[in-house]
């Protein structure tokens, strides 16, 4: 099967009173790589969502081969071989991959008769791009695995055209080289086209040959990969030139105010995940924790944000025993952004300003006479939070799960940095998905708590974030600290080799 002929004309997508997409046209040849690039919020997902029949247009028509697309079906879309890796993990965690997969067709029988779908199964693996063991628990798995899984599972199902909305989000550099190259092989073959979402530059110049830009819903251009450059990329997303960086470092770092004395965990399969972290983090300083995903990290923010059992070790701050409750994260100012925040760090159904008040909204001045919670103070509260952290569409009524990935961040970074002077300040991803602009911004945030003195822990994937925030970086592999380095001494090598588990 050839991938099919795609061509969007005139889309229109309003949700109340937003254009989400303004009258955007796409045409995708068969065998195509193509780049869907744009802030965020600017359209892209509630754009492929169209394409997929997943929300029907208000205006405007998708063609497949030249006919229209029965809209608002996602199974006619299916059909014509069209499919899509969200944003989001679909998968079923407590099921293995054979199941996750398999249970995905959508021509499944009422019985399954499971020793020939096994057969097909592994006939269709052994020509597979990657390979992951298919009687793997999905909760097993590291995020890149996932990834690959989500992948996989949209090839087993004949997709000929695969929307990708930002699959490397989740994976390390090699992951998505990886990844990405073995996609853009097939398609060089000619058996797919991948329409790719990213808001990495690097990755539009390696795969893709031509991309389509989108600002506030509207199509604000397009060309060929091999004509344009990052600068001109970034100025068709924002409608200006990347502004300069504004933080830079003012201060050295004072005296230990973090410690955390030989932190042990264990993780969701029951095996040990955090092995004896001891590290300091004095007053205004970085420190950074690179390391693959899976290494352990996840289960080190848990165990600091008491949402996992620290079975062995102690936190302190100041000098001061410190326990992760309500009471004693604001004694100790002490904050933290977990990464996933709509997932692990808010309540999608309620209001942005609600979500942004969280913490605060059981004492004054959200809460008045002991008990009733002040609406209005909330609301104020919270518009101002919005407006100084930019977030869009600035509306405090929005329910945060409508929100694009990237606002939903900033309006948790928000509320995590809006309660006065920070003390400690756990942050594990936070830049994850998130367009050039909201990155500088987070990035000098953070760079402004370290020079007003706080201790900042940055868990990070992403090396080049840690090269350039951190004053110092420690490489965790298999749920130890094995490495210690700092930005200007760093041997990227060999930081390489210890993230990968080489000891050298
Ligand atoms: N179900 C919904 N209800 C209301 N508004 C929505 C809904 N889905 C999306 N929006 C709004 O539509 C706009 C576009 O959102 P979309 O998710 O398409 O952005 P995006 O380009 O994918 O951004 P990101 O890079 O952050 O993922 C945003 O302002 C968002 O708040
Ligand atoms: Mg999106």
């Amino acid at each position: 099967m050839k991938p099919p002929d795609i061509e969007a004309v005139g889309i229109t997508k309003t949700f109340g009173a937003l254009k989400a997409v303004d009258n955007v046209s796409l045409h995708l040849p068969p065998g195509v790589f193509h780049a869907l690039l744009g802030e965020n919020g600017a359209g892209k997902s509630t754009l492929v969502k169209c394409l997929m029949g997943f929300y029907p247009a208000d205006q405007g028509v998708v063609k497949v081969n030249g006919e229209p697309l029965r809209v608002g079906s996602p199974k006619e879309a299916r059909r014509h071989g069209i499919g899509m890796v969200f944003q989001h993990f679909t998968l079923v965690p407590s099921m293995t991959v054979a199941e996750n997969l398999v249970l995905a067709r959508p021509d499944l029988p009422m019985v399954i008769d499971w020793k020939a779908e096994r057969v097909r199964l592994a006939e269709f693996l052994k020509q597979a791009p990657f390979h992951v063991d298919p009687d793997s628990r999905i909760s097993t798995l590291s995020a890149g695995q996932k990834q690959k899984v989500e992948i996989l599972k949209e090839l087993y199902l004949e997709t000929r055209f695969l929307i990708l909305d930002e699959p490397t989000s989740v994976l390390t550099p090699q992951e998505a080289d990886e990844v990405l190259g073995l996609l853009r092989r097939m398609v060089d073959r000619g058996e797919l086209s991948v329409l790719l979402i990213t808001h990495k530059f690097r990755e539009v110049f390696a795969f893709c040959d031509g991309v389509t830009v989108l600002r506030r819903g509207k199509q604000a251009g397009a060309g060929r990969t091999a004509d344009l450059d990052s600068a001109r990329m970034a100025e068709m997303m924002m409608g200006e030139a990347r502004a300069e960086r504004k933080v830079g470092k003012t201060r050295s770092p004072g005296g230990p105010v973090l410690y955390l004395d030989g932190i042990g965990a264990v993780g969701d399969s029951g095996v040990e995940a955090v092995k004896e972290v001891r590290l300091t983090v004095r007053e205004g300083e970085i420190v950074g924790i690179a390391g693959v995903s899976g290494n352990g990290q996840r289960e080190l923010l848990e165990a600091i944000a008491g949402q996992r059992e620290m079975t062995a070790g102690a936190i302190t701050v100041d000098g001061e025993r410190h326990l992760p409750t309500r009471e004693m994260l604001l004694q100790h100012r002490f904050f933290i952004l977990p990464e996933e925040p709509l997932r692990n760090a808010s309540a999608p159904r309620m209001s942005v300003a609600e979500n942004i008040a969280f913490r605060l909204f059981d004492r004054p001045p959200f809460q008045k006479f002991g008990f009733l919670l002040d609406r209005k103070a909330i609301a104020d509260f919270g518009r101002e939070m919005i407006r100084k952290f930019s977030v869009r569409p600035p509306e405090g009524e929005l329910a945060i799960g409508d929100l694009s990935g990237g606002n939903v961040q900033r309006a948790i970074l928000a509320r995590e940095l809006s309660s006065g002077k920070v003390r400690v300040l756990v942050a594990a991803n936070p830049c994850f998905g998130l367009d050039f602009k909201a990155v500088d911004f987070i990035h000098d945030q953070l760079l402004q708590a370290r020079n007003d003195g706080a201790a900042v822990l940055l868990i990070s994937e992403d090396l080049d974030e840690l090269l350039e925030l951190a004053d110092r970086i420690f490489v965790m592999s298999e749920g130890k600290l094995v490495f210690e380095t700092t930005p200007e001494a760093a041997d990227l090598a060999l930081i390489g080799r210890q993230m990968a588990g080489q000891r050298v």
